[in-house]
């Protein structure tokens, strides 16, 4: 089986070391790729075609991993040549998995949760032919949550609303308990319910979201939008929040 990837970073190498078998090949292109994609191909040592069309028409499974302003420009581009499955692994919003749907034939939509090279990664699948990429799981954590296109995306960006949300009460809470010289106590009482690493994972959450507010705000907006300001009234409130970061 030949699998190809549509740009090749940080998650087309990570899935290509993960998924090893003597029945599955890699395959992509190097049109109009910058030096630290050739770099990663050379590592990964996978077949390279002179263009995607030509690698796409030889696939049994296309997995398209670009960046997220590319998604759509992709499908269009070379989604015709596909035969097989289209597996669609960017951060992008329901209604832009909408798009490429109308684009592709076959899509699977993908949302990785949490980062790919994480200790875990799993991948959330929903469509039609969803159920076809169930044999990945032999190599990592793949669930089917539905036979809907969205729902993935749609999961994913449930997700993020409680992530980004809550990590706005946590920079709030931590800077009234360390005002009141607190900072590791509180801590301490939360770990005993959250779990050991509630400190560890707390700093980090603190840290990239005072690091990537800007970025994390645009995320809500665009949450908030997604959903029609459904109920959403924690959201907005962490929203003013960040943007005041
Ligand atoms: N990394 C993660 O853990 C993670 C988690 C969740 C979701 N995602 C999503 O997965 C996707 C890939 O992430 P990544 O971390 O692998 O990104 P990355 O390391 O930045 O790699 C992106 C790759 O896409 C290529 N590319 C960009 N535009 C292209 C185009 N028009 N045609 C062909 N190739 C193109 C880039 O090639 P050039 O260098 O030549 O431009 C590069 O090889 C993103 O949409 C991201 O949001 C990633």
């Amino acid at each position: 089986m030949n699998i190809a990837f549509i740009g090749f970073g940080k998650v087309a190498y990570t899935l290509s070391r993960l998924i090893q078998s003597q029945d599955i090949d890699f395959i992509t292109s190097a049109e109009n790729r910058s030096e630290g994609t050739m770099d990663l191909i050379n590592k990964a040592d996978i077949e390279v075609f002179d263009s995607f069309s030509d690698a796409l028409k030889n696939a049994d499974i296309v997995i398209s991993a670009v960046t997220p302003s590319q998604a759509v420009g992709v499908a269009r581009n070379y989604g015709k040549y596909c035969n097989g499955i289209y597996l669609d692994l960017n951060n992008i919003s329901p209604d832009t998995t909408g798009k490429i749907n109308d684009l592709v034939g076959n899509l699977v939509d993908g949302a990785i949760i949490g980062k790919i090279d994480s200790n875990n990664p799993t991948l959330y699948l929903s469509g039609e032919n969803a159920d076809e990429l169930l044999f990945l799981n032999d190599f990592l954590n793949v669930k089917v949550i539905s036979d809907k296109i969205g729902d993935a995306s749609r999961l994913k960006l449930l997700r993020s609303t409680y992530t980004k949300s809550l990590s706005v009460l946590l920079i709030e809470t931590y800077d009234l308990a360390r005002k009141l010289d607190l900072g590791d106590e509180f801590f301490d009482t939360l770990s005993l319910t959250e779990g050991d690493d509630f400190r560890k994972k707390s700093l980090s959450r603190i840290s990239n979201t005072l690091k990537s507010s800007k970025r994390k705000a645009e995320e809500l907006e665009e949450i908030l939008n997604y959903f029609d300001d459904d109920g959403l009234d924690m959201v907005k409130v962490a929203l003013d929040k960040l943007r005041q970061f």
